[in-house]
């Protein structure tokens, strides 16, 4: 057997434990493994194929990044090849993706990815017959099926650490202070991070917020003698009847809400409010023991699906085993923070605003 893997789309802290723990599971039944370059460029003759054996994922578990390279804008059926008059010209390259695949001989591609480069993976596997299995990659937690996608834990310890830190010069200065955080329409990372760095209110796109009780929250505070307050705002959170802010409407890259807020909290409280976005911060870095973990056994369980022929299906997280589910399904829904869900009965019980 010769298994590609391929790391797609967005990095996140942990790729390089899935790819060390595929290609030992992969070693250990005698079979051969290699690595495309760039998502899928590398089956595109934009780079390369390379061998990945036992001394090529030695030494790579704690290392943040892609040892393979990665890019968001990878899909062999919308492929950017050229650009005239300044528009960007899309052609569909998923036949020769699928020939260079017959080429080079492989029999089975774990595709590493968020729901971008999975849903790429799925359509090869549904419609160029390519045996896929899929591993659940981003730091936003948002993808369904799985319980945790690998990368997350390790973006809310940045996030955590980040809202720790500003907590004393928040203090100190009698100021607001507003983080941003990644996580796309999902609240998850804001969610976790701001109830573990003890944040005064969590914004998250499943809870439309309402500027008033966020300024109620931190007048509340100051007459309770508390001259400084931490909002933590998730890049996909909206005002009700508002819409998300974006930087790029065409690419839809989130950002900026936490510059909205705070002008809206200055202007209406008074108080001097600064911000801070945290951006790739959350992207990079060592991943966590959990991640690492998780990683290395996303990496093994994915080989253990292909040795069963289970393709079309990507590892899932259930504790307190491994599991797997379609990747169709899987992608059905985005994995969004229930409203009812412990977590956010726990913010509420612990005093902090929701926003709502
Ligand atoms: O999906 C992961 C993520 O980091 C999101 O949280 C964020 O919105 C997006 O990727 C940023 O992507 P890029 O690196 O293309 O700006």
């Amino acid at each position: 057997m010769k298994i590609a893997i391929s790391t797609g789309g967005g990095d996140a802290p942990g790729l390089n434990a899935v790819i060390r723990g595929a290609v030992l599971a992969s070693l250990h039944r005698g079979w051969e493994c290699v690595g495309i370059r760039r998502g899928y460029g590398g089956l595109l003759g934009e780079d390369r194929v390379v061998p990945l054996d036992a001394n090529a994922v030695r030494g790579i578990t704690h290392l943040g990044g892609t040892i393979l390279g990665t890019t968001n804008r990878g899909d062999p059926f919308r492929w950017p090849t050229s650009r005239s008059g300044g528009a960007s010209v899309e052609r569909d390259r998923s036949d020769e993706l699928v020939a260079a695949f017959r080429t080079l001989e492989i029999d089975a591609l774990i595709a590493i990815g968020g729901d971008g480069s999975l849903r790429i993976a799925q359509r090869l596997f549904r419609e160029k017959g390519i045996p896929v299995v899929g591993v659940p990659k981003t730091i936003d937690n948002d993808v369904g099926g799985t319980v945790a996608t690998f990368g997350f834990d390790t973006a809310v310890q940045t996030a955590t650490d980040a809202i720790d830190k500003v907590h004393s010069t928040a203090e100190s200065h009698e100021r607001v202070m507003v983080v941003e955080v990644m996580g796309r329409y999902a609240g998850w990372i804001a969610l976790h991070s701001g109830i573990a760095g003890s944040a005064d209110v969590i914004l998250i796109p499943e809870i439309p917020f309402d500027l008033a009780k966020v300024c109620e929250k931190i007048r509340r505070r100051e007459v309770e003698g508390r001259h400084f307050s931490i909002v933590v705002a998730a890049e996909g959170a909206a005002p009700k009847g508002g819409t998300v802010s974006l930087i790029d409407p065409v690419h839809e890259r989130l950002g900026g809400v936490a510059d909205k807020v705070a002008n809206s909290i200055e202007a209406m409280t008074g108080k001097e409010t600064r911000t801070l976005v945290l951006g790739h911060l959350q992207r990079g870095g060592s991943p966590t023991t959990f991640d690492r973990l998780l990683g290395l056994r996303f990496g093994a369980a994915a080989v253990r699906l292909i040795a069963e022929g289970k393709f079309g299906n990507m590892v899932a997280l259930r504790p307190p085993t491994f599991d797997f589910v379609a990747i169709d399904e899987a992608l059905a829904t985005p994995k969004r923070v229930p409203l009812d869900s412990d977590t956010i009965a726990t913010a509420r019980d612990l005093g902090i605003s929701l926003g709502d």
